[in-house]
């Protein structure tokens, strides 16, 4: 069946068959995507409520001698006694995981990784480590640094060392700090990764530079987001790419929980944790109506805010005039909007122009992947006073008193502002343990030197495991209805070592 993103007017073709997986174009060619290659690591992001930060204890995690209760020093963190706190953050983020549990109580008797050696450079929360956990009790061996220096729970980075992981990572590393702890997982005497799981591509890049024998018992790469998905069809483009690669960003659940209903949840979170907004009544225009205009939008709405779009796709367009939003462009609004925020993946959507023109203390954040929606830089000049007055939120003052709240530098509001709901990040999660197990596991030949998007199946196989904790019961095809619909009953995905 063709699969139909109205709003991008454009057909995805999934694959009815495991054998099939499709190569997708990649959706971020027409994105300004031109980050350097360690940038990821430096945007800010906070993910959970962290017990520490990194001014509590000036030496550094690399200068410390440290061993957990079993003796063992293979990991290198801000403080392994803080494991206990971190084994309660990873049991709270487990109760709203529970496809993840139950993916890892039903094939931990099978051990479908046994003999895999997984690096991976995610985030290091307690979510994540809930992933990590299941890799290893699905019989996986992994080695974990962070991909991004700010985003590490402390003390999740010590429940994951105390529990035998080997895990290098701590919030608030300098960016040689962060190349170290890649290093670290992949350069080890005696013991060679053959699966990568990377988040921004920092890591697979780092292989590539530093390590390309690695590659030949590489079995392939997961890869979790736009930036690093992005780097891999250039890798594959310029035929580079030596081993599969598996894109996930792209998966229908990621794109649907992460995009919509992820920025439904955390939009209003983010706003209010910053600035105290209230919304009933406000004027809010938002750049932008894919799917995380929309997850925006309905958040405002329900709120009581008088909501403005700006599109420039007629399709997204219409839908935004049927549900009940008025469509303008930005320059018919600027003047009397309290609230500006971007969400098109473009740049330089609200200008210097737009900015001269707000009205005095309107809010102005982007929920976009890059921090270029808003012309920050053309902030930056001598006649604007800049006054930091919380955390992530900025006064720019205008010679004539105007004010301008400025969040998190235009950077994506959500992650740099407020947390992300562990149920969206439990259908993240789910899909990279399948993704490595299918890849893990795969017959020679079935995945060539490219990248392979997930099957509709396998995404069916995810959206199915998260159902029951609402107690949602699917309706199975009859015979008859699937011939009427011309499908083709074989019930629902299963990965291969259950079938
Ligand atoms: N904050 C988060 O948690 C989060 C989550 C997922 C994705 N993202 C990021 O958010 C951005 C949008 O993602 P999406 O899935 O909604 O993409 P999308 O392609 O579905 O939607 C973007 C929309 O913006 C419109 N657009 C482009 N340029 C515009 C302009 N100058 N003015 C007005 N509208 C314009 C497009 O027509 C499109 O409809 C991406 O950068 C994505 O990486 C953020």
């Amino acid at each position: 069946p063709k699969k139909l993103r109205p709003h991008l007017g454009r057909q995805i073709q999934f694959a009815d068959d495991m054998q099939e997986f499709t190569k997708f174009p990649t959706k971020t060619g027409r994105r300004s995507l031109s980050r350097s290659i360690s940038q990821s690591s430096t945007d800010s992001y906070s993910s959970a409520a962290s017990y520490t930060d990194s001014s509590d204890d000036e030496v550094s995690p690399r200068e410390k001698q440290q061993t957990n209760s079993k003796g063992s020093s293979n990991f290198c963190v801000k403080n392994i006694k803080q494991a206990e706190f971190g084994r309660r953050e990873i049991e709270i983020a487990e109760q709203d995981m529970s496809a993840l549990i139950s993916l890892r109580k039903r094939a931990q008797g099978e051990k479908p990784l046994a003999g895999a050696k997984i690096v991976g450079c995610t985030h290091i929360t307690a979510q994540t480590a809930v992933l990590i956990e299941t890799l290893c009790a699905l019989g996986a061996q992994c080695r974990w640094s962070a991909c991004n220096i700010y985003s590490t729970q402390n003390e999740v980075a010590a429940a994951l060392a105390e529990a035998g992981v080997a895990v290098f990572a701590w919030k608030g590393e300098s960016e040689d700090d962060f190349w170290w702890c890649i290093d670290r997982c992949v350069n080890m005497d005696g013991w060679q990764a053959n699966m990568i799981l990377d988040d921004g591509g920092d890591l697979t890049h780092w292989v590539y530079k530093k390590y390309p024998n690695v590659f030949k018992k590489i079995r392939g790469i997961v890869e979790e987001s736009v930036t690093g998905v992005h780097r891999l069809y250039q890798l594959s483009k310029a035929g580079k790419l030596c081993v599969p690669a598996m894109n996930v960003n792209d998966s229908v659940t990621k794109q649907k929980f992460d995009n919509l209903y992820c920025c439904r949840e955390s939009i209003l979170d983010g706003l209010k944790r910053t600035t105290d907004v209230m919304f009933g009544g406000k004027q809010v225009v938002v750049c932008g109506y894919g799917e995380v205009g929309k997850g925006c939008c309905a958040a405002l709405k329900a709120l009581g805010a008088i909501v403005y779009i700006t599109e420039i796709d007629p399709i997204c367009a219409l839908q935004a005039c049927m549900d009940g939003f008025r469509v303008v462009k930005l320059n018919e609004v600027i003047r009397q909007v309290d609230v500006v925020i971007t969400c098109t993946g473009n740049k330089n959507v609200v200008t210097r122009e737009h900015l001269d023109r707000m009205k005095n203390s309107c809010i102005v954040c982007n929920m976009g992947h890059s921090n270029t929606e808003i012309d920050v830089t053309s902030l930056r000049t001598p006649e604007l006073t800049w006054e930091r007055v919380r955390s992530q939120v900025d006064h720019v003052i205008w010679p004539d008193g105007k004010r301008v709240v400025l969040l998190a530098e235009g950077r994506l509001l959500n992650l740099s502002c407020s947390t992300v709901p562990t149920f969206v990040l439990s259908i993240t999660a789910t899909t990279q343990a399948l993704a490595l197990i299918e890849l893990y596991n795969a017959p020679e030949g079935r995945y060539k030197q490219d990248v392979y998007l997930l099957p509709k199946k396998m995404d069916e196989y995810v959206a199915s495991l998260h159902l029951p904790s609402f107690d949602a019961h699917l309706t199975e095809l009859t015979d008859d209805q699937a011939k009427y619909l011309g499908l083709n009953k074989n019930g629902p995905f299963k990965p291969n070592y259950y079938r």
